[in-house]
């Protein structure tokens, strides 16, 4: 049988990337963080002072950057390194301009064909959980399992509201609902590879879950069907 493929699609702040982080560590797979790359261009989109707007610059901002998604160390706290350009830009973009800007990349045909290649050989026939908007989709489409995970808009927005917190980022819980709001739509509307629920997809609410028993769900569900 091909190397274990878990893909875990979803709306912002889902609980997709603790989950999934989760699951590597306890069934030993790569762990693999798409949204991060997004994020790193748009990160180097507001250091070039380019406009998200620009779909050329864009590209062209793509094209000369280095965006690196780099395991880290066994042992260390981090559950993915990104590098832009040689440097750890692992916090900065997890702040909200690089959230909305990713997005706001993310719309572009062009962008996503390079960042799908990239991913598909981050995968590379290993045992991997790969999550993001696209993945059982587009990235991985033959995966054993393609989990969609959900959670109501306010249990999510109150998630990325106690998250930026934690970090010392104060928005308003209106303006997170806002933006959560928008972005799922921009996500869900696109012309390339929207955010969707598919046919084959195995769809978890987790809104009144903790992420232990997300996890024991999903690990369940790999035993019932032999993927484990
Ligand atoms: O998973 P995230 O919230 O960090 O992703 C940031 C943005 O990147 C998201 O709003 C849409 C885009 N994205 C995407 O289009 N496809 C992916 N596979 C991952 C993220």
């Amino acid at each position: 049988m091909s190397a274990l493929q878990i893909a875990i699609d979803g709306p912002v702040a889902a609980g997709k990337g603790d989950i999934a982080a989760r699951l590597a560590k306890e069934l030993h797979l790569l762990y693999i963080y798409t949204g991060a790359m997004y994020r790193m261009l748009a990160l180097a989109c507001i250091q070039e002072d380019v406009s998200f707007k620009d779909e050329k610059a864009v590209f062209a901002v793509l094209e000369k950057s280095h965006i690196e998604l780099v395991r880290p160390e066994k042992g260390s706290k981090e559950t993915f390194l990104a590098k832009l350009n040689g440097e750890d830009v692992t916090e900065r973009i997890m702040e909200p301009d690089t959230a909305s800007g990713a997005s706001d990349v993310s719309v572009y045909p062009n962008v996503r064909k390079v960042m799908v290649t990239r991913q598909q050989q981050l995968a590379d026939d290993q045992p991997v959980v790969m999550e993001g908007r696209d993945i059982g989709l587009r990235v991985l489409p033959n995966a054993q399992l393609k989990i969609f995970l959900t959670a109501s808009l306010e249990e999510r927005a109150k998630r990325r509201y106690e998250q930026w917190k934690l970090k010392g980022i104060d928005v308003p819980m209106e303006e997170v609902v806002k933006e959560t709001k928008s972005r799922d739509k921009q996500d869900m509307e696109r012309a390339t590879d929207p955010l969707q629920k598919l046919s084959d997809s195995w769809e978890l609410d987790s809104t009144h879950w903790s992420q232990e028993e997300v996890v024991d769900v999903i690990k369940k569900e790999l035993e019932r069907r032999h993927l484990v």
